[in-house]
């Protein structure tokens, strides 16, 4: 910060000085990121950053590899955490309430209609591209060692999502969602040897009533979304363990 003569204004003076204390030298560790090793500093040393490695291979960055369709599930885990947070505010989980909240979220609550839908169409395309790329994991043999916990991994990360969806169906109290999850559960009836045990568990009643309801909104909203990010994060680290992602090099 220097004034048009070169000399630093009042503001550029106490800058520079700021610069100089160590406090600043706590917060930014290393110098200008202008060399290859100064720029791998200024990756490992940010906690953001540091979550990509410093080098990848380069097929690895190529679009046709993974279609990004892992970190899309990602970008759309995130739509639908942000978006499920604000519906959050506007929706009881009660079956004298549920329908008129959809409804009034729907035609009354400023911006309602629009985050709905995202939140609805996000889950859809997330269900969708969670299986597109278990495909493509498959198609690469991305499978075999050393990547199989995190292919085990990623099942569960694919139930998860399903469960999620599901759950959510129920939310909104219509008659499409009561038969959905009435059809869903009931076959849950088919289990061998906990059938009873098992409707009844995901129920919490015989047939889907007031306790199914906040039964699937607590897993939905919370117990699911929880566990979903906590393996997510176990999944990226496992991909930086294993060597970053699979291919030819
Ligand atoms: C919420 C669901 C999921 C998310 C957010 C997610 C995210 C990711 C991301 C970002 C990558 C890096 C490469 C890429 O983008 O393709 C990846 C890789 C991988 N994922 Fe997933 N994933 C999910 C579900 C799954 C499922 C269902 C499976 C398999 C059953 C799976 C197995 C794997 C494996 C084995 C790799 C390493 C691939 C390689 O090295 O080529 N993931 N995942």
């Amino acid at each position: 910060m220097t004034k048009r003569g070169g000399e630093p204004g009042l503001i550029g003076s106490l800058w520079n000085a700021f610069t100089e204390t160590n406090l600043w030298r706590s917060i930014i560790r290393q110098p200008y990121p202008n060399t290859s090793r100064t720029r791998a500093l200024a990756v490992m040393n940010n906690v953001f950053l540091h979550l990509h490695p410093v080098r990848v291979k380069r097929h690895a960055v190529r679009y046709t590899y993974t279609f990004c369709l892992g970190g899309v599930s990602f970008f759309l885990f995130l739509v639908l955490t942000i978006t499920g947070l604000y519906l959050m505010f506007f929706y009881i989980p009660s079956v004298d309430r549920a329908y008129q909240d959809i409804l009034s979220i729907q035609n009354s609550v400023a911006f309602g209609s629009l985050i709905r839908n995202m939140h609805r169409w996000g889950a859809h395309l997330m269900v969708l591209t969670v299986f597109l790329h278990m495909i493509r994991v498959f198609y690469h043999g991305a499978y075999k060692p050393p990547r199989e916990f995190n292919w085990a991994v990623g099942v569960f990360l694919l139930f998860c999502t399903l469960w999620l969806s599901f759950t959510g169906y129920l939310l909104p109290w219509d008659q499409i969602a009561f038969w959905a999850v009435t059809v869903g559960t009931r076959m849950a009836e088919y289990a061998p040897l906990i059938s009873a045990e098992s409707n009844f568990i995901l129920l919490g009643n015989i047939t889907v009533s007031q306790e199914t309801l906040i039964r699937f909104y607590v897993m939905h909203v919370i117990a699911f979304p929880l566990l979903a990010a906590i393996f997510m994060v176990v999944h990226f680290w496992r991909i930086r363990k294993d060597g970053g992602i699979s291919g030819p090099v």
